[in-house]
């Protein structure tokens, strides 16, 4: 094993500068979560506690094994839209009696917790994640079903999330539903289809009517309990398994479920004992410039998130603007593709053909750690086939069938968003740093093309173009690009699982790595390594 040796000094101005913005930036984050963290406001938050009932985040701190992590998803879902930022429901993984389970709350105090288009996607991605790592589901239900107003969006896509949660129990993974309030119409179905379900008494309402729509209807007179209470699912319709006293008990009994389902992992064991990185996570705050244009030497990220800090290089005097190699992480063994100078070159993409493939061959989970501006453009480049050189990268990467993760550490523009695994790619897991920005190029290039675009399009047409006109048109443009290029705004739109200080990755990925071992880990088979 090769140690990784570093060339970071915490005493210079440039590592200072790098700190104190990577802390502003960290501390922005804080700022941001904090809106998901305060559902729907201090006013509903309130309502619904003096109603004697625990808030979402409260029931999953509840649910899970005391001083267990909870890795959110989608945290920030719906950020730089009208929705509620965190979109009514908490997606994450959380250990319930030893089981690393995904668990799916409503969120009762955002507009009743009924579902918008930004619900509906992070769900289905929360049951994606849940199949991809074959977690079992624990559904914390109390919704106002469809929102009504964003009805057009969510009616017709919003039925395979039924759907999702048979198939999950065709393919053997509990699923559980603890249904805390209201659970109408479409609702009702989660805990139709779930294989277990609790209900607490005098709070759950489960019909596929309530009693307005039923006069209207049928012309009978009925009520809550009589039509959707949990005595009655319990006594007499059978949808209910288990009688919960309180939302307490409901939580109790969700944890004996999972205690019974003789839940085994599948997938690869880690290492008993392994050593922490030799050096300090901290140290990645003043690692990372500010400005994206600015190289950085990934090693030394590297090695301040795998154990001992020690990685073993493959192909190191090639290509060498793609670091290639083996490390281990939490115990778990790893294969790493780390961008360092930004550009990917015909060599690069080779490169990363190969160790995709050798990953593959050995079962061997991939760590794409992202800041590329793409694949090299130009003459020379062309002639010498960047093209097919960048197509068995993203071939390679496609047909990888071991467990990718994508963390985007800097840039991550154009095909080399793709090549590097990027979300279209279905990487296990995805995350961005607090600085990360994705998009089809970096914002002055794209405005600079158009602008060249502009140009000729005048020229065409015989008309002078009007370069002080333009200018306006362009600034406004390389402004718009820079803001959706932003980490909170594609983690808005659900394009990565969420945003992270990146001192945390480390953590981050260990629980990634962990649950990525509930389902078995296996390579592509059919060819040997292809030596590109
Ligand atoms: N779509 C959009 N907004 C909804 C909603 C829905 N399905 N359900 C509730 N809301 C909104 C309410 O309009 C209210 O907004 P406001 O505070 O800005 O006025 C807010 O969510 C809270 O609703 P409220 O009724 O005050 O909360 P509650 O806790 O007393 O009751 C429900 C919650 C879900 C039981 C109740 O709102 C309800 O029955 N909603 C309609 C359910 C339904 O029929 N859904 C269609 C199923 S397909």
């Amino acid at each position: 094993m090769s140690s990784v040796r570093t060339a970071v000094d915490p005493t210079t101005g440039a590592y200072a500068e790098n700190r104190e913005a990577a802390l502003a930036r960290v501390a922005d984050l804080a700022e941001q979560h904090a809106k998901a963290l305060a559902g729907g406001g201090e006013k509903y938050v309130a309502r619904h506690h003096g109603r004697g009932k625990l808030t979402a985040r409260e029931r999953i701190e509840l649910l899970v094994d005391q001083d267990s992590p909870f890795l959110e998803l989608g945290a920030l879902a719906g950020w730089g839209t009208d929705f509620t930022v965190g979109g009514s429901i908490i997606t994450g993984i959380g250990v319930v009696e030893g089981v690393e389970c995904m668990i799916i709350a409503n969120d009762p105090t955002v507009k009743g917790g009924s579902s918008n288009p930004v619900t509906v996607k992070k769900g289905f991605r929360a049951a994606q994640v849940a199949a991809e790592n074959r977690l079992p589901t624990i559904n914390l239900v109390e919704s106002g079903g469809a929102d009504l107003p964003t009805q057009k969006d969510i009616f017709i896509p919003g039925g395979a999330s039924f759907r999702n949660i048979t198939q999950a129990s065709e393919d053997r993974r509990p699923t559980v539903a603890l249904v805390f309030g209201n659970s109408t119409a479409g609702g009702a179905y989660v805990p139709g289809m779930s294989d277990y379900v609790v209900m607490v008494d005098g709070g759950a309402k489960v019909f596929l009517g309530g009693p307005p729509l039923v006069k209207m209807a049928t012309g009978e007179e009925s009520d809550d309990e009589s039509l959707g209470g949990a005595q009655m699912h319990a006594k007499q319709s059978g949808l209910a398994d288990y009688l919960a006293v309180d939302e307490r008990d409901a939580i109790r009994l969700g944890r004996q479920i999972i205690r019974r389902i003789n839940w085994r992992k599948a997938g690869p064991v880690p290492v008993s004992s392994y050593a922490e990185p030799v050096l300090d996570p901290e140290e990645l705050l003043g690692i990372v410039p500010t400005d994206l244009k600015v190289p950085f030497d990934p090693r030394e990220v590297i090695a301040r998130l795998v154990d001992g800090s020690e990685f073993d290089e493959f192909k190191p005097l090639y290509g060498q603007s793609l670091v290639t190699g083996f490390a281990q992480l939490h115990g778990y063994p790893i294969g790493i593709l780390a961008n360092a100078q930004g550009v990917l070159f015909s060599q690069e993409a080779q490169k990363a053909a190969q160790f995709i493939q050798l990953a593959n061959q050995t079962d061997t989970p991939l760590l794409f750690l992202h800041n590329t501006t793409g694949y090299m453009v130009g003459a020379e480049y062309e002639q010498g086939g960047i093209i097919k050189h960048g197509a068995q990268m993203i071939n390679a990467v496609s047909n990888s069938k071991v467990p990718h993760i994508s963390i985007v550490m800097g840039a991550s523009y154009g095909a080399g968003h793709y090549g590097m695994s990027g979300r279209a790619y279905d990487p296990r897991f995805m995350f961005s740093w607090t600085g990360a920005k994705s998009a089809v190029m970096g914002p002055a290039q794209l405005a600079g093309v158009m602008e060249i675009v502009a140009r000729q399009s005048s020229e065409s047409k015989g008309i002078a173009f009007d370069a002080e006109g333009f200018q306006g048109i362009k600034d406004l443009v390389e402004a718009q690009i820079e803001e959706q290029s932003l980490a909170y705004f594609t983690s808005g739109l659900g394009y990565d699982d969420g945003v992270i200080d990146p001192r945390d990755t480390r953590t981050i990925l260990g629980i990634c790595l962990s649950t990525i071992a509930n389902a078995p880990v296996e390579g592509a088979r059919g060819y040997g390594v292809f030596r590109l």
